[in-house]
């Protein structure tokens, strides 16, 4: 598919008002998106576990205008204030995504929001956020035209969720999502995410994410400031070149469901983004003295228990700990005894792998 694929032709129906609402959660990479081009194409592919319990849920309310308005026409509620700060976001999504939604100006829209985890909990919202948002607005769209089809309706609510933001494009469906041209993955695009299409171990399936909040503070670097980053890096075309070879390996352990592997190919891609954090022009440390702790009693913890517990990071401090279900039990006690104390305020989530966004049931 292409990007004029997606510009709509004349609606076949019209709707002068209504209400959608829907549930989106959040993803952790497992092969890091950092680097992207132009029109929110990334530099390679990235995979990840699509999460469960961090979600953003998001309603819209909307109206038709009696004549389209010059600019967009929305108000913002954040759970349940009304949100000034966040609104300039949402005006520059609208704008890169009315191509694609013509009927844009034609609404007033009340958009109501909220995040399953604290704002201020340095977990991005971002994700969850625009692909709860896409969602709405093409789940009204397929009321303009019904005949949409669901595969049209996923690969189009993916490709809008990443022009909000490239990661969102991968927290539609569950629950391992592919995003970016791969030459071994089958259907894959820069364009939009798809749910992976191999066959996956049962070591695999309702993987654990315990993610602990070891830095609650604003981002030190926003994720464009850090994509960009990546243009003229010394070594990105072999940052690039070794995702590729990455996904590779984790869809032969996908296949076969050699924990260790999984493990050296995950932490390796987490101390990979953050080298190119730290080897970029400005350079950033984004790792807190405490991330370090939780990264060395983690292999310390697996050395002598012989674990396949591990680790990956977002661009920030806050640690995503990974393990398989079998061993659950076992690691949350690690956690609870030898982590938790890293942590700010001792605070952490505990996620796992899901299955993707759900629309709710209105009941007005
Ligand atoms: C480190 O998706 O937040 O989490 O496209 O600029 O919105 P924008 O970036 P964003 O970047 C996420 C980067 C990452 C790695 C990943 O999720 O793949």
């Amino acid at each position: 598919m292409i990007e004029k694929d997606f510009i709509p032709s004349a609606y076949n129906h019209t709707i002068t008002e209504g209400k959608v609402s829907y549930k989106s959660p959040s993803n952790i990479a497992l092969v890091k998106y950092w680097g992207k081009k132009e029109n929110q194409l990334p530099q390679n592919p990235s995979i990840s576990f699509t999460l469960d319990a961090c979600a953003t849920t998001t309603k819209i309310s909307f109206k038709r205008l009696n004549k389209p308005s010059e600019e967009y026409s929305f108000d913002l509620l954040f759970e349940g204030n009304s949100k000034e700060d966040f609104k300039p976001k949402i005006k520059t999504f609208f704008t890169r995504i009315e191509v694609y939604l013509p009927f844009l100006k034609e609404y007033h829209f009340t958009i109501e929001t909220s995040n399953s985890f604290p704002h201020s909990s340095g977990i991005a919202s971002s994700a969850s956020g625009m692909s709860a948002l896409a969602l709405c607005l093409v789940a009204l769209e397929k009321q303009l035209n019904p005949e949409m089809s669901d595969d049209f309706f996923t690969k189009k609510v993916s490709f809008l969720a990443r022009l909000g933001s490239g990661s969102a494009c991968r927290s539609i469906e569950g629950d391992i999502v592919q995003w970016g041209n791969h030459e071994n993955t089958e259907g894959s695009s820069d364009l939009f995410g798809i749910k992976y299409p191999y066959k996956v171990h049962d070591n695999f399936k309702r993987f654990h994410d315990t993610i602990l909040l070891v830095d609650k503070g604003q981002k030190q670097v926003s994720s464009t400031v850090g994509h960009n980053l990546m243009h003229n890096h010394p070594f990105a075309t072999q940052r690039f070149k070794q995702a590729h070879e990455n996904l590779d390996k984790l869809i032969a352990v996908f296949e076969s469901g050699d924990l260790k592997e999984f493990i050296a190919i995950v932490e390796s891609e987490a101390l990979t983004l953050h080298a190119m954090m730290m080897t970029s022009m400005p350079y950033f440390i984004l790792m807190k003295p405490n991330t370090l702790e939780i990264i060395n009693k983690i292999w310390e913890f697996r050395e002598k228990s012989n674990s396949n517990v591990c680790f990956t990071l977002d661009a920030g401090a806050n640690v995503h700990v990974l393990y398989p279900e079998n061993e659950k039990d076992v690691v949350f006690q690690f956690i609870k005894d030898e982590l938790i104390g890293y942590c700010e305020n001792q605070q952490y989530i505990c996620d796992r792998i899901g299955f993707g966004a759900k629309q709710l049931k209105m009941n007005a």
